[in-house]
């Protein structure tokens, strides 16, 4: 079943638990401060997921014009596989649609089985790879949305 949560913009003091979250999901976290930059850049828009006033998931992006690229996206582990990343994918794209935006791209590895499926389920389409585009020299996968 999938869990209660509100989904709000990412500001200042929700910044611990998003590196927290992010600490756990991805090899190369961003710092800190770089997080705190992005509630102010005004090509950015950030959102986390609250289960009980606890940020559980966040999704960045950046938008220019109308296009938008997801940047991250992830779920704290004790709370995956119960909608929290379709939701805020969801609500992502429905904030950038009234922000004119008409094409959505992201990168994801070859690997990421979970994050692939995710994407496909919500309409993506992959276009192209890119070669050795991660740091450990891994593929990427580049998938795209209009909406
Ligand atoms: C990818 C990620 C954000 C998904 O978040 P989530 O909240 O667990 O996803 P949801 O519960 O909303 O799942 C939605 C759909 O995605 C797919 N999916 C998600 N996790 C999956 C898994 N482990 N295996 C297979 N399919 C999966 C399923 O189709 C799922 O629908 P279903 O549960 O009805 O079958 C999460 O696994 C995560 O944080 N991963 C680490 C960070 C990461 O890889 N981010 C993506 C970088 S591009």
């Amino acid at each position: 079943m999938n869990l209660m949560i509100d989904i709000t913009e990412m500001k200042p003091q929700h910044v611990n638990e998003v590196y927290s979250i992010s600490e756990e999901a991805f090899p190369l976290p961003w710092a800190k401060d770089e997080l705190v930059r992005e509630t102010v850049n005004p090509n950015a828009l950030n959102l986390v997921a609250l289960h009980e006033g606890k940020v559980v998931g966040y999704v960045q992006c950046w938008y220019t014009l109308d296009s938008a690229d997801i940047i991250n996206v992830a779920v704290a582990s004790a709370y995956k596989r119960q909608g929290v990343g379709h939701r805020l994918v969801r609500d992502l794209i429905l904030h950038l649609k009234e922000r004119n935006v008409e094409n959505v791209f992201l990168e994801v590895r070859v690997s990421n089985l979970p994050a692939q499926r995710l994407y496909k389920s919500m309409g993506f389409i992959t276009l192209s790879k890119r070669e050795r585009y991660y740091v450990n020299g891994e593929d990427a996968l580049v998938m795209n949305l209009q909406i």
